[in-house]
Parts: C-alpha cells; structure tokens; sequence
C-alpha cells in the first residue's frame, strides 16, 4: 500500500498554518478583554448599587430608632421619596415574619418565593452586605441587609433594601455594540497584520527551497537570498555557507579527477619511452643489424640504463603512492644532524669525486634533528645527488643550524642555477628541466615531489631559492618536536 494514500487529502500550506494561527490568536485575545470588560462594567455597577442602597438603609434605620411616635408613619413619608428611585424594602421580625412591607413595593416580589430567598440570608449576611436575587426573565435584583432595633420595644428586625440593578441591560447592550464594532475592526486588522507577517515568512521559505532544488539540480552556485535577523536569516546563512562547501568540494573533486588523468598519462609516456628505445636496441641487436661488439656492448649498458629507471621509476611511483595515502609510519628520533651529512657524504664519494666536486660540512656536532633515520636519508640523498648532477665545479655546502621550534638543513650547491618560472615547476611530477637529458642522465623526474612529501609529512617546510648560473640552495624546517609540528599544523 503506498504512503501517499494515508496522506489526508486537504493540506494546508505553510502560510495557511501561519495566517490562521494569528487569527485564531489575536480573536482569543479579544474575546478574553471582551469578557473581562464585561464582568468588571458589571461589578461596578453591582458595586454602586450596594453603596446606594446602604445609604438608603442607613436612613430607614435612623428613622426606625427615632423615639416617639409610630415610626411606620414617617417611613411612609420616606418610601415615596424611594419609589421614585424604584427602591423598596421589607423588614421581617425574629421569626421571619413581615413586620412592615413597603406598599409600594412591586407586586412580582410580593410572592412567598422571594420572601424565602431574603429569610435564607439571614443567618449568612451582614450588616450592609449585598446580594443578588434573580427573578426570570426580570432585571435581577440587589438586596443590601441590616439589622436593626425598633424602639421602644427594642425589638430586632431584619432590614431588606433592594432596587433592580438597572441600567446594567442598557450598558451591556451598548457595550455588546461596542464590542461588534472592536471586533469588526480588530478582525480586519488581525487579518491585514497576520497576512503581512505569514506572506513575508513563507516568501523566505518558499525562496529557500527554489535554492535547494537548484543545488539539487546541479547548479552548486545557487544562494539563497534571504536576509533576514530571525532564525531563517541564519539558516539561510547556515544554508549558503553549506552550498559553498558542496562547491569547493566539486571543484576539489574536479581538480583531483583531472590531475589524476594527466597523471595517468604521465605514467604511461614515462614508462612507453624506455620501453620503446630498449625494444628498438633488442630489435636492432635481434636482427644482427649491429656488427660491432663495441657497439654491442655499448647497447647492452643502454638496456641496462633504461631498465635501472624503469625500475626507480616504478619505486618512485610506488613510494609517492605509500606517502600521499598516509601509508608510511615516521619512526622519529633524534640524531646527530652532523653524522647524517657525514654519510650522505661517504655514500655518494664517487660520484663527487666523478665530477671533481667538494663537499662543506657545517654543523654543530651536538646538533640534533628530530625525524625518520632512512626518509630524511633519502632526502639529502635526493637533493645532495640533484646538487651533483646539476654543477659542473664548485662546492657543495651542507649546513645545520636551528630555532627555538626548528632545526634548520641548507643544502646549496655552484651549480648552473634555475629561473623563476622552472623554479616554481620543480616540484611537480615528472618535471624535469630538460626532457632530451633523460634518457642519458636515467632521470625520472621523481626526486623533488617524493622530497617534498617526505618533508611535508615531518610537518616540515622546504623552500628552495636559485640564480642561474650561480646556484641553487634549498632549505628544509623541521619541527624538533611533535608538540612544535602540531602547532605548526594549527597555525597552518
Ligand atoms: N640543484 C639543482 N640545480 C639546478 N636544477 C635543479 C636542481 N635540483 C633540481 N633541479 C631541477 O629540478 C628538476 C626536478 O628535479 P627532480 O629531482 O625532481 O628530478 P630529477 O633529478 O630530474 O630526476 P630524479 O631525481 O628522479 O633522478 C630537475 O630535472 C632539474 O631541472
Ligand atoms: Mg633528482
């Protein structure tokens, strides 16, 4: 069963969510400050009336306590004053009896329902407090209690005051009119605002995502151009900053794949030229084409030649591969840098010797170099033998020195120098000054690049600095110890 049958079939949009949201919020909102209004214009008005009414009975009771005649005649002095106000009341005895009711008193009170509710409050309510008591469809009614003496029997009796809360339907009609009007205004306003702000979020969200399916689409220099200061400003920041990563890494991808094709083609020419001369000399010699045995001889050191760099051709190849996939372990430990030059001296005697060349050493004989014994061989080797081949007379000076994180190897040579332009090419595969030279000299073109990764892996530094015709001089760093390569690394 597939998924999407489940899905209901009516969604709602981003916007949709947002704009319905507010609204819903800002009509709550109004309908709270609706009711509360309402309930405090009630209390008011309930208040007021009570405070009218405790006045009233203040008065009755003064003239109930007044010595002398029937006070009942001059409450019927007071009582018209009262009907005008439309206020009534009631006195009951202890036994709840009426002891004096109001004539004017309205004939919808006057049932046995009413005078039951004012005896349930007796017992309950004080002086001057008030109550309400509803009667149907009616105005309800406020009633303010008292207790008081009638003279001169001195007997207590319960006084009732009460009035219909009036007025209170008319407020709330006019505040119910008001309340319409707010809300038509206030809607119309909810809707304006809550559109604005919805419009404007889901315009950076929809934005957002035709981004997305650009990148999704290929086109890895697609951005996205929302600014905003909110959480969706920085996840389009955070957005971009990942689209521009996803780009570096194509371009590195892309970089990686062409270098890795013209490697493969460097490969294969290095390879197809020793081959074919040593294939055409064996063809040569096959066909008995070369009758001379000095002749012969002198061939057979060519096939020789070419198959000694077919094979150095193939270590190199091999090593490069081991060092840039971080195969190879460093076994570093300090050492005499000053014996290191010493051997490297010894070792290559002959091909200095060879050239009449000489050899300087100068190097403190306590000064120690933090590295792998056989790679950082392999390197002066490299460099002291490049030095040979490529000065005709002169010397060739070893130096060692240090700072405080460094240790310091100079190798420089009287040698026919390099410009600029092939100074900043020695360092590539296979790049060698001059191809023609290369089947002679047996050189692969190696040497520099496999020096570098090895220096490079020391998280050491090499520089090299040269002026034709005068010489060449390159110069290695080397970390003394790991806690100086690290930082190195950071600084890096
Ligand atoms: N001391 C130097 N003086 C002048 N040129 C140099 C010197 N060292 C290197 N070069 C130039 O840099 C090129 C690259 O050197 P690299 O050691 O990588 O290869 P190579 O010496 O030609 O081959 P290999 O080392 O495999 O025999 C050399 O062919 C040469 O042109
Ligand atoms: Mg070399």
């Amino acid at each position: 069963m597939k998924l999407s049958h489940l899905r209901p079939r009516f969604r709602f949009t981003f916007f949709q969510r947002q704009f319905l949201s507010h609204l819903l919020l800002s009509m709550l909102i109004l309908v709270l400050l609706a009711a509360g209004f309402t309930y405090y214009m009630k209390q008011r008005t309930f208040d007021n009336e009570t405070e009218e009414l405790a006045g009233v009975s203040k008065g009755i009771v003064r003239l109930l306590a007044k010595d002398g005649d029937d006070p009942t005649s001059a409450l019927q002095a007071y009582r018209t004053l009262l009907a005008e106000r439309r206020t009534s009341f009631i006195l009951l005895d202890q036994a709840g009896e009426i002891a004096y009711r109001d004539p004017k008193m309205p004939g919808a009170l006057r049932g046995k329902a009413f005078l039951d509710e004012l005896r349930s409050h007796i017992s309950d309510t004080k002086d001057n407090e008030s109550f309400i008591v509803e009667r149907g469809t009616e105005e309800p009614w406020v009633v303010v209690y008292r207790q008081t003496k009638l003279k001169p029997q001195k007997t207590e009796l319960h006084l009732f005051v009460f009035s219909p809360l009036h007025g209170i339907q008319e407020t709330m009609e006019a505040l119910n009119q008001a309340l319409i009007y707010m809300i038509v205004v206030i809607f119309v306003l909810a809707v304006a605002v809550s559109w604005l702000f919805s419009r404007s979020m889901s315009a950076s969200i929809l934005s957002l995502r035709r981004t997305t399916r650009q990148i999704a689409a290929g086109d890895y220099a697609a951005r996205s151009t929302v600014r905003r200061s909110d959480e969706l400003g920085e996840l389009a920041g955070d957005f971009n900053s990942m689209a521009r990563q996803l780009e570096l890494a194509l371009h590195k991808l892309q970089q990686f794949e062409t270098r890795r094709r013209h490697f493969i083609m460097d490969v294969t020419h290095e390879l197809r030229t020793p081959l074919t001369s040593i294939r055409g000399i064996i063809e040569g010699l096959k066909n008995d084409l070369v009758p001379s045995p000095e002749e012969r001889a002198n061939y057979y050191g060519i096939i020789e030649k070419e198959t000694f760099r077919l094979i150095r051709l193939i270590n190199g190849l091999l090593d490069m591969e081991k060092i840039e996939s971080g195969l190879i372990t460093l076994n570093k430990k300090r050492t005499p840098l000053k014996e290191l030059f010493e051997i490297v001296h010894e070792s290559l005697e002959v091909l200095i010797e060879e050239k009449r060349l000489h050899i300087l050493i100068e190097c403190e004989p306590d000064l120690q170099v933090y590295a792998d014994y056989d790679r950082l061989m392999q390197i002066l080797i490299n460099l002291v033998k490049n030095s040979i081949q490529f000065t005709a007379y002169g010397t060739i000076r070893l130096t060692g020195s240090e700072t405080e994180t460094h240790t310091v190897i100079v190798i420089a040579d009287t040698g026919r120098g390099m410009s600029k332009e092939e100074l900043s090419l020695i360092w590539e595969r296979f790049y060698k000054a001059d191809p023609s030279r290369s089947k002679s000299n047996s050189e692969t073109g190696l040497g520099l690049s496999i020096v570098k990764q090895l220096v490079e892996a020391h998280a050491g530094t090499i520089g090299a600095d040269s002026t034709p015709g005068i010489g060449t001089s390159f110069m290695i760093a080397l970390p003394k110890t790991d806690r100086a390569a690290s930082k190195d690394g950071e600084a890096g």
